[in-house]
């Protein structure tokens, strides 16, 4: 005989699954907590076997439970994307649209979201800032609709367009001994230290593979998680530090930071907005993309020709 569930059942298990607790997920359906632990009970009844269990205060999933929880995700997504294409067929374009940006995008993605939400005006924005490992951690269990990032893994199935440079500089207080020189050699930096971004940033990656090519060994000092961290512990003397240009424009102009004329630099990297392959964007955020890739990069703070007017 087949399965016997109704939908109402599934979207009631798929929540409780998600929550393992009866009482979030009756908080997140609008439903009593005895009108969830019915709807578990008839589809238990209906399925033949237990689905969660019961250990102290918590409860988990069995066996069966774990795998019905596989499909009815499938079941969830299934829908919601359902629903995206009949509303696209209805070129509906308002709704929500929940973006995830890297650390250092974040200097640039509210000002984009912001001239976006201008000309939407009935669109509803979440912005995640955060770095590139969660960012590739979202992008495998399809959370967002976009992040913007760094060039991702060539091995991840991803849809990935590039819409602006992203310069890396080397950044050092304006009394540093080289903060005049001109064409430093990287041999010269050897004696320096050199103040990092947490491993996983981009900036930090595309930092070591540049001086591995170029067999340099640099001496690293401290570790942060912030541009704004490493930009302070420059100012204060604490080491040298190589941050995206983008992450600059209040520095520069007030003197507080300069840009180091380096052999080599700046990095040139990318900025990219990033999918999973084949994902059914929705209206909004096929029109959010469609506005990065024509005018995100007019909007970004700080250009290379900038630098060399601000550094002489
Ligand atoms: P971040 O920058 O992860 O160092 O903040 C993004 C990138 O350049 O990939």
């Amino acid at each position: 005989m087949a399965l016997n569930v109704t939908f109402r059942q599934l979207k009631v298990f798929d929540a409780v699954a998600q929550h393992l607790s009866y009482t979030r997920a009756a908080k997140a359906l609008f439903l009593t907590q005895p009108a969830v632990s019915m709807q578990i009970k008839q589809l238990e009844d209906n399925v033949g076997l237990p689905l969660f269990e019961q250990l102290g205060k918590r409860i988990y999933l069995t066996e069966a439970g774990r795998e019905l929880h596989n499909y009815s995700r499938a079941i969830a997504q299934q829908l919601d994307e359902a629903d995206t294409v009949l509303k696209q067929l209805k070129g509906v374009k308002r709704g929500r649209l929940a973006v995830s940006v890297a650390s250092t995008a974040n200097y640039f993605a509210t000002r984009l979201l912001a001239t976006f939400s201008k000309r939407h005006g009935s669109v509803t924005v979440s912005l995640d800032v955060t770095n590139r490992e969660s960012l590739l951690r979202q992008l495998a269990n399809n959370e967002q609709d976009l992040v913007i990032m760094g060039r991702p893994p060539a091995d991840v199935d991803l849809a990935v367009e590039a819409f602006a440079k992203n310069p890396l500089v080397m950044i050092a207080p304006p009394d540093h001994a080289l903060a005049k020189a001109k064409k430093i050699a990287l041999a010269r930096l050897q004696g320096e230290t050199f103040v990092v971004r947490e491993h996983g940033s981009g900036t930090r990656i595309a930092m070591e593979r540049f001086f591995a090519d170029k067999g340099v060994k640099l001496t690293t000092g401290m570790e942060m998680n912030s541009n704004e961290a490493i930009k302070q512990a420059v100012e204060a003397g604490l080491g040298l530090g190589i941050v995206s240009i983008h992450t600059l424009e209040l520095d520069l102009e007030a003197g507080r930071l300069v840009t180091l004329d380096v052999k080599g630099f700046p990095i040139l990297r990318h900025w990219y907005v990033v999918h999973r392959q084949g994902k059914r964007l929705s209206p909004v955020a096929q029109a959010f993309k469609e506005f990065v890739l024509q005018e995100g990069s007019s909007l970004l703070p700080y250009g290379l020709e900038k630098l060399h007017r601000a550094s002489g």
